[in-house]
């Protein structure tokens, strides 16, 4: 079990002592409630990028082995924020134990690698897809964090592994280490720390975050906001999830099909009660909604649909996500309406997704024999309306 929350590591090397002090004078005005780990370069190391790799990689073995569950790595170039901690702790991809690599700084080099922008949870979510192939528009270059890099101990482990079987600087490295590992690149938003770019070890520009703000604190968790689990497996994208939430909000819910609980976590935030039906563990799920503060908050069934829906009562609103060929969404449908309130709302997912045409042609096809109108629509999420 690792024995610290948040490891804080600054990595310097010998020459840099001004910068560094001025560092370690930032960090000691914030709320960090203790010192950090300060590694420095071996003066008989050559000046490059391979000894600076070779520095970070040694700074990550040492938080693995210190047991950090998170580990914060700096640069010995910044300017922290007042309420580093409270900002680190309280950041949604950490206190929903979502993130295995993010930054605190985001250089104002990075050109439009945003999948995501959501700036009332204050962050930003990457598209590591465009690091690769043809649409190679965010780069390596681009790319830059590592003067503030967040790591889960997941994360670090990954990069341990694989580091000596990567080239490059660190930023390179990670990038590569991490890459098909399906990860969000998670930066805060704003920049909780800055470059403090009096010198460049490798005479490359200053880089700068704009939107660095020194007494930025991050405000306790909102309930009325809506919270996309980015990191939990599974296909639901943030607008449908944010549909379902928007629906689900103060009613009985019903979800048939869970698989990780992608969908579960985004339902349960706002639904006053919530039965999730799946044949498969319901442990993933159930982890991922303690992760979020949500235990309790949904009743996860194992089971076959036809077994276990008929004895469940009634709901006002039913998500159908279960196989999606055209026998199982005609029964899964007929098993939704069955406990489906007057008026109430099917949601169902793959809709119309021209990968799944069966789902289209059966709820279509359901929609058009029982009255039911569709109202909303979020990217392959259709919700329609039950007559009363
Ligand atoms: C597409 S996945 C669900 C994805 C999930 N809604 C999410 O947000 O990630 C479909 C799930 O439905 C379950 N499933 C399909 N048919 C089922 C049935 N008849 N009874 C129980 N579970 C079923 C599968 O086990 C699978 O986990």
């Amino acid at each position: 079990m690792p024995s610290a929350p948040v490891g804080l590591y600054v990595v310097t090397c010998p020459g840099r002592e001004h910068l560094l002090a001025q560092t370690l004078d930032s960090i000691r005005a914030c709320d960090w409630p203790t010192a950090p780990v300060v590694l420095t370069q071996p003066a008989d190391w050559p000046v490059g990028w391979e000894s600076t790799s070779r520095m970070y990689q040694t700074v990550l073995q040492r938080a693995w082995d210190d047991g950090c569950w998170w580990v914060l790595v700096l640069e010995d170039d910044v300017l922290v924020c007042r309420h580093l901690w409270a900002n680190v702790t309280r950041w949604h991809p950490v206190a929903t134990g979502q993130l295995h690599w993010g930054s605190l700084f985001v250089p104002d080099t990075i050109y439009e690698p945003w999948r995501r922008e959501c700036p009332e949870l204050a962050y930003r979510l990457a598209r590591p897809e465009l690091v690769h192939g043809p649409h190679d528009l965010w780069q390596k270059h681009r790319l830059w964090g590592s003067q503030a890099y967040l790591f889960s101990r997941g994360g670090v482990r990954k990069l341990l592994d694989k580091w000596d079987t990567c080239s490059g600087g660190q930023d390179a490295r990670v990038l590569t280490a991490v890459h098909g590992e399906g990860w969000p690149l998670w930066y805060s938003y704003p920049s909780f720390v800055q470059h403090n770019p009096l010198q460049s070890a490798f005479a490359t520009p200053p880089a700068y975050a704009p939107d660095f703000d020194p007494d930025f604190r991050l405000p306790p968790h909102d309930p009325d906001v809506y919270r996309h689990p980015e990191g939990v497996p599974g296909w639901l994208t943030y607008r449908e999830g944010r549909e379902l939430w928007a629906a689900a909000r103060g009613r009985r819910v019903l979800e048939l099909g869970r698989l990780y609980g992608r969908a579960t976590v985004a339902l349960a935030q706002s639904a006053a009660a919530l039965v999730s039906v799946d044949i498969e563990d319901p442990e993933p799920a159930g982890s991922w909604l303690a992760r979020f503060g949500l235990a309790g908050r949904a009743d996860l069934r194992r089971g076959a649909f036809a077994d276990i829906v008929p004895s469940l009562g009634s709901f006002d609103l039913v998500f159908v996500d279960g196989s999606h060929d055209g026998p199982s969404v005609r029964a899964d449908l007929a098993l939704a309406r069955s406990v489906l309130a007057p008026g109430g709302t099917l949601a169902c997912h793959d809709y119309p997704d021209p990968f799944w045409p069966d789902v289209r042609r059966e709820v279509d096809a359901v929609a058009r024999e029982r009255g039911l109108v569709r109202y909303r629509q979020a990217d392959y999420l259709g919700v329609f309306r039950a007559p009363q």
